[in-house]
């Protein structure tokens, strides 16, 4: 059974923060984020929330792949920051669209997030048999970000995006591979707040914003950047030099930097908004893969990598070639 990538779509936070912003609130520069991270404003939700500018980046793939909502037989939204657990944010969106019967799951792969969902829906179609699914990477990742630790603050905003999947003639998705390592070193980590019972007794305060060890995450996401790219490629038996375009998780353009170099790719091939949107975790990949469709570079049969890694520790890549 064939699947494509029919439609992609996105919706980011009205409010822009830029590295200007964030030089009144802490000890920072314009300079040392662009130059360290290659960001220089992110968006920030105000009023939006998961569930909103997921149900907007949904609407702008369904319009993009010509289709009606209730064709979509699966939706599945990729999020570390749901705005409630019952129901999930996938069974919101659903609703909002006005999709009465559809499977609806959340799934939280961290910035892996889209790529392990497109794998997800993949399997679901093809041995469940459903006919059109619906991926959604959605988060509000100001939520959990630790606002007084310039060290991380700096690197992440809000955003969501979406693609279709459809069942087709032609195979779309030539090669998927998704793949994690224990972090076994605690280098990501972000812990829900202290939840108490009657029977738990207190509870202390947890870890409740987001902590990161810059330089082991950088180092690991390098490493797994490299394995995941050169395993689809491998799976699919293309050449790297066959690729037109590389879409990968937006964390820091040092990361692609050196991932390019190493791999011996000119770095044109990767498409990066990093500087307008910084680390939108699972939103990253979709919104860059819908930004570069409608940018008109693609052309049919093209082919395209999506590549992304983050915590758990995550990483996974999907080859797709272009309707
Ligand atoms: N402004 C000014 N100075 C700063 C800032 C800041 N915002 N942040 C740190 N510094 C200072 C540090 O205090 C340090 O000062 P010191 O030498 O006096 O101690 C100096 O700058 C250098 O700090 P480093 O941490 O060594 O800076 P580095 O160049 O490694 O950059 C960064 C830090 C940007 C976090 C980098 O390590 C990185 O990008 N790592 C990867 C993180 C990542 O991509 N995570 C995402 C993947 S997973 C996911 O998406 C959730």
């Amino acid at each position: 059974m064939a699947i494509q990538l029919i439609g992609t779509g996105s919706a980011l936070p009205k409010k822009i923060v830029t590295n200007k912003d964030l030089e009144g609130m802490m000890d920072t520069s314009d300079e040392w984020i662009y130059t360290h991270t290659g960001v220089r404003e992110r968006r920030i939700a105000v009023e939006e929330t998961v569930i909103s500018l997921g149900t907007d980046a949904a609407r702008a793939a369904i319009e993009d792949a010509g289709i009606q909502p209730d064709e979509i037989d699966l939706v599945i939204c990729s999020t570390i920051t749901p705005d409630c657990p019952v129901p999930g944010c996938a069974p919101n969106i659903r609703r909002n669209l006005g999709v009465e019967n559809a499977a609806a799951l959340d799934l939280n792969a961290n910035c892996t997030g889209c790529i392990y969902s497109l794998a997800v829906a993949r399997g679901l179609m093809e041995t469940l048999g459903f006919k059109t699914a619906l991926v959604v990477g959605s988060d509000v990742l100001s939520r959990i970000t630790n606002w007084e630790d310039r060290g991380t603050c700096i690197l992440f905003g809000d955003a969501a995006g979406a693609f279709i999947l459809r069942r087709s003639e032609a195979e779309g998705v030539l090669a998927v591979h998704i793949a994690g390592k224990s972090d076994v070193d605690d280098v990501l980590t972000c812990d829900w707040p202290a939840m108490e019972t009657p029977f738990s007794g207190p509870k202390k305060p947890n870890n409740e914003k987001i902590y990161m060890d810059g330089h082991k995450v950088f180092s690991f996401a390098v490493n797994a950047f490299i394995e995941t790219l050169e395993r689809s490629l491998g799976e699919a038996g293309i050449p790297k030099e066959e690729l037109k375009a590389i879409v990968p998780h937006q964390a820091n353009f040092r990361i692609i930097k050196s991932t390019a170099r190493r791999l011996d790719i000119p770095l044109e091939k990767f498409y990066m908004n990093v500087d307008r949107l910084g680390n939108t975790s699972s939103a990253s990949v979709p919104v860059a893969l819908d930004e570069l469709a409608r940018s008109g570079r693609l052309q049919s049969g093209d082919l395209v990598m999506l590549a992304g890694f983050g915590g758990g520790l995550t990483y996974g890549s999907a080859l797709l070639r272009w309707k």
